[in-house]
């Protein structure tokens, strides 16, 4: 392609990431910059390692099981370790909750600032498949009376200050918020940079998908059925099309897509998962964050906001219901018309 096609200002994460700092009011001591770098990192080592596993005989499963009854694979494991390790390094971390640890891991930093929430390898049921898996993590900052344990991760969701999720796809994607809208990168492996790809990124407003475990019909309460008829086959007066169904069954892959096209996904409670399947600190709440960020809505089944609520144990879970504002908008109207 001729020269002037070349984007010869690229904006790498780093660059992204001092500019930011810069730009915020509070005298930045680059605290931040520094984990965001550590966390870039670990995304890109457990990218490497997840396109090398089937070649060094990574694929199946570690022979344990974690906190939540998961069975566990290698790459949880291993993508566990190579966050922790990671997240250590760095010294700017004081507690880490990570799926894969039954235990809050406390470091001994004592002039550590944040508390780091992580979902090592996230849809690692589908990763033998080949599947688009990823990493999703939260982060807040200490508070002054932090005492270096699970209080400064049992918090409302309002208290995050960034959320963001690397997705092992095609290519490498990486979104992120500071609370200040989304930005999406993309890893350039040559350059080993993630490049930003999606400036401030707005989810549609609507779209007709809507993305559900529909294995998981029976065991619904009769509204959440109802709803989900509904959107398949709408009733005759209303003029509205069927909508498509999507459904990945990894959470990173189905958001990024409710991310970049709109629509719904949902991960309701049912019979056999009382409070939903997915975890709060290290999987609603990012997405969540994200989502809102991006113009969307996040709620469990009873219409509450996914950010108002708070964990009582590091691996609570929740229903929830998130995309595309007018999206989540018909659900809240069907359960308020059923209340
Ligand atoms: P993880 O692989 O981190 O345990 O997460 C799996 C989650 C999430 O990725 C996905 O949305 C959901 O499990 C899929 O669950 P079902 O297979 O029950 O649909
Ligand atoms: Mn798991
Ligand atoms: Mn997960
Ligand atoms: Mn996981």
């Amino acid at each position: 392609d001729s020269a002037e096609s070349i984007d010869t200002d690229i904006i790498t994460l780093s660059r992204f990431i001092l500019e930011s700092q810069r730009a915020s009011a509070k005298n930045a001591t680059g605290e931040f910059s520094l984990l965001l770098n550590s966390l870039q990192f670990a995304f890109k080592f457990i990218s490497q390692t997840i396109r090398r596993a089937e070649l060094v005989n990574l694929i199946g499963l570690a022979g344990a099981s974690n906190a939540t009854g998961d069975q566990q694979k290698k790459l949880d494991v291993l993508g566990d370790e190579i966050f922790v390790n990671a997240m250590r390094a760095s010294g700017n971390v004081r507690v880490l909750v990570s799926e894969e640890q039954e235990e809050l891991i406390v470091f001994p930093h004592n002039a550590a600032a944040y508390a780091v929430c992580c979902d090592p390898i996230d849809g690692s049921s589908n990763i033998d498949a080949g599947v688009s898996v990823g990493t999703i993590v939260s982060l807040f900052r200490l508070t002054s009376d932090s005492r270096g344990n699970a209080s400064d991760v049992l918090r409302g969701g309002r208290e995050m200050v960034a959320a963001c999720y690397a997705m092992y796809g095609a290519s490498t994607h990486l979104m992120l918020t500071t609370g200040s809208g989304v930005n999406g990168f993309t890893l350039d492996t040559n350059l080993g940079e993630f490049i930003l790809t999606y400036p401030d990124l707005r989810m549609p407003i609507e779209h007709p998908i809507y993305s559900v475990n529909e294995g998981n019909s029976v065991y619904w309460d009769a509204p959440i059925q109802e709803f989900f008829q509904r959107l398949k086959m709408p009733p005759a007066d209303e003029n509205s099309k069927p909508y498509s169904s999507r459904y990945i069954g990894s959470m990173v892959a189905d958001v990024h897509r409710t991310l970049l096209y709109g629509g719904l996904f949902a991960y309701p409670s049912d019979r056999k998962n009382k409070h939903g399947k997915l975890r709060l600190l290290y999987e609603a709440f990012p997405m969540a964050f994200l989502v809102e960020q991006a113009g969307g809505k996040a709620v469990n089944d009873r219409g509450e906001r996914i950010l108002d609520l708070t964990p009582e144990h590091i691996h609570d879970k929740s229903s929830i219901w998130l995309g595309s504002r007018a999206d989540v908008d018909k659900y809240l109207k069907h359960i308020g018309s059923a209340n």
